[in-house]
């Protein structure tokens, strides 16, 4: 049986068409897909991530169809939102039981959606700062996806979050959402931080190291801005000090994570930040709007 996706196609963008119906492995279930996140990396990433033909989209939540095989994970007709790389923006999607959770009663399935890349990524990045009371953290790209989640679990664990957006006009709800202070330049940052989340790169991420405090740490999540960085290092060893810039990457296995999330979101203590939703008819103005830097947070598509 064939279902209804969008596929990548180099030539014409996205295209709405049938594909086959997923196979799920042992350690999956199969999902009917209500609603889909549209990342950065289901966009800018397309060509490398996803090959001609392929369904993009890492984040889907839905009605669970066949429960996995293996008997991990929920039974048929429970709610879940998931992560898999790849195969969210279609009718149906296999998704290993260790990257799903179930959504809580009443929660829009939209709403769940939104999380998982972005919300599991800052979370973890935000406990890879280790202990944040009373502790100064720069978020870059502040204004993202990632970037409204990591501002909001960096002022839940303490911290005084500056958070870094690229105009005024981007800063829209940062501070409702706990940033101490809203910056468009980094010039502004007057203080040393402990933490750098940095969803940017480029010369953003070498200005936001310069800023750490001795024993600091600066965290790269992304790089949105698609340039390498121009750290001095000869000019950092001058300064002496210790600290330290990784890489940042989220291992397999988020289900719990997923868990963590839902359940805050639940209580009120974390909000989606969902800055546009529609049809998933419209997944080309999404992708559009995302990667023009129109979008405050989290874009959503409604599968159907
Ligand atoms: N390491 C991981 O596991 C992981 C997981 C998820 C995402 N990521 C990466 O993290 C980064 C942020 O992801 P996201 O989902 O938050 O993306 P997003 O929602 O598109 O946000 C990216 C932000 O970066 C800023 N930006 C600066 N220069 C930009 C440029 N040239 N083009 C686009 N945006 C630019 C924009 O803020 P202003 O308009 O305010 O400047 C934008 O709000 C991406 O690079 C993504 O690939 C990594």
């Amino acid at each position: 049986m064939d279902v209804r996706a969008i596929v990548h196609d180099p030539a014409a963008g996205l295209r709405l068409t049938d594909v086959p119906d997923p196979d799920p492995r042992p350690g999956e279930l199969l999902l009917e897909v209500r609603a889909a996140a549209l990342n950065f990396l289901d966009v800018a990433y397309r060509d490398e991530l996803f090959g001609p033909g392929a369904v993009p989209g890492v984040d889907a939540a839905g009605v669970v169809l066949e429960p996995a095989a293996d008997g991990s994970g929920p039974p048929a007709g429970s709610r879940v939102v998931t992560f898999a790389l790849g195969g969210a923006w279609a009718q149906r999607r296999a998704a290993a039981t260790a990257d799903a959770a179930v959504v809580p009663d009443g929660m829009d399935l939209a709403v769940a959606a939104a999380l998982p890349a972005a919300g599991v990524t800052a979370l973890h990045a935000v406990r890879r700062l280790g202990p944040l009371l009373g502790r100064r953290v720069l978020v870059t790209g502040a204004s993202g996806g990632v970037g409204r989640y990591a501002v909001q679990l960096a002022a839940r664990a303490g911290a005084d979050v500056v958070a870094a957006v690229g105009n005024p006009a981007r800063a829209s709800g940062l501070v409702e959402l706990g940033a101490r202070q809203v910056v468009a330049d980094l010039a502004d940052v007057t203080t040393p931080v402990h933490g750098v989340l940095d969803n940017v790169g480029g010369p953003l991420l070498a200005e936001a190291f310069a800023l750490l405090a001795q024993d600091g740490l600066a965290l790269s999540i992304g790089q949105a801005s698609r340039q390498p960085t121009t750290i001095d290092f000869e000019r950092e060893r001058r300064r002496g000090g210790g600290r330290r810039l990784e890489p940042f990457t989220v291992p397999s296995g988020i289900g719990p994570d997923l868990a963590v999330l839902l359940d805050l979101v639940e209580r009120g203590r974390l909000d989606p930040q969902i800055g546009w939703r529609g049809s998933w008819l419209r997944a080309d103005d999404a992708a559009q709007a995302l990667l023009s830097r129109q979008v405050p947070g989290k874009a959503v598509l409604e599968i159907g």
